[in-house]
């Protein structure tokens, strides 16, 4: 099946005993795309990851991965699987265990050696090709299973936090990586992180999941067009006292101050929110350095869908 989304749920739904960790969800995943899936911690990311490789069975629902129901070797056979906490065989020498890795998955053996020693030279571990992996670091253990994932070039990839334990220069290394893969290869990539901003550079879509319910799900510009309400980003000499003003008026639903001193002022009547701000700063005896109209993020999607409580990895 050529047609049709990578990744398909319908009510999707794992129940532990009586808890219900995924709960119902509906998703597609377009091929060739890049696709993240956010959420607080516990709310069911890595329990639909483990379903949808076929390593965990559904309560009930459905999926398909290339047409493929999950679990059935032929879904599993089109994707590569990067776990949260990688499990290496610690004796084997890197080489040894990417080499048999992509035996496994039916790579011929020189290709394989081939594929192995390009994948750890690209991902920083060529000096590690010879040595067993009992004490890489916790990022080296990482880039190790993502290159376990890859080795067999793989038409899907399935990350479950890949770049959690890396440096950053490591994480920006990670992502070019995954970008040129799916533009250039045409690989569907579904990655699992909590660092919003920076999935926001490379996502086509996304996926919010709270307490095992799906809360968003769709193209990000799609998102951020129906999500884009009224919205200014401002500076001035007194954010805070402007903010209170603000906060005391009837038009201002939420505002906050970024780390570079930015305020963000969102309201469901864009017009009136700019005549406050106004007489918010001149009441303040404030001195304006910027005003614009913000332009809506994930993160921004993220505090109305999941909450500000929750919120992580900014
Ligand atoms: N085998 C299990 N038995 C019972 N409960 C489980 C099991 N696996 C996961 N859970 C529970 O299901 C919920 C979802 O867990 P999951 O690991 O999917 O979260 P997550 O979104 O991946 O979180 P994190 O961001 O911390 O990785 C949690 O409340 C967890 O305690
Ligand atoms: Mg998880």
């Amino acid at each position: 099946m050529v047609d049709g989304p990578m990744i398909n749920t319908l009510g999707l739904t794992k129940k532990f005993g009586g808890f219900t960790a995924v709960d119902d969800a509906d998703m597609a995943v377009e091929r060739g795309t890049i696709h993240g899936f956010v959420g607080p911690n516990g709310a069911g990311k890595t329990t639909t990851i483990k379903m949808l490789i076929g390593g965990l069975r559904a309560t009930s629902g459905e999926a398909w991965i290339g047409g493929h129901p999950i679990g059935s070797h032929a879904s599993r056979a089109l994707l590569g699987y990067a776990p949260e906490h990688p499990s290496l065989y610690d004796d084997m020498t890197a080489f040894d265990f990417l080499v048999f890795m992509a035996r496994v998955c039916g790579v011929p053996r020189k290709l394989a050696g081939e594929r192995a020693y390009a994948l750890l030279d690209s991902l920083d571990l060529g000096e590690f090709a010879d040595r067993g992996s009992k004490n890489y670091s916790a990022g080296q253990r990482q880039r190790l299973c993502l290159a376990q994932a890859m080795i067999h070039e793989p038409e899907l990839l399935i990350l479950d936090e890949p770049t959690a334990n890396m440096d950053p220069t490591g994480r920006l290394a990670i992502m070019d990586r995954l970008v040129s893969l799916a533009r250039e290869q045409g690989t569907t990539i579904f990655l699992s992180s909590h660092i919003l901003p920076e999935l926001e550079q490379i996502v086509d879509s996304i996926t919010m999941i709270n307490h095992g319910k799906i809360v968003v799900s769709g193209g990000v510009d799609h998102l951020r067009e129906q999500f884009s309400e009224n919205q200014y980003l401002l500076r001035t000499s007194a954010n805070e006292a402007v903010l209170e003003i603000l906060r005391r008026g009837e038009t201002l639903e939420e505002g906050w101050v970024d780390a570079d001193d930015f305020v963000h002022l969102v309201a469901e009547d864009g017009d009136a929110l700019r005549r406050e701000i106004m007489r918010a700063v001149s009441d303040a005896g404030a001195d304006l350095d910027h005003i614009s109209e913000d332009r809506t993020s994930l993160p921004d999607i993220y505090r109305k869908m999941v909450g500000m409580d929750e919120e992580e990895g900014e």
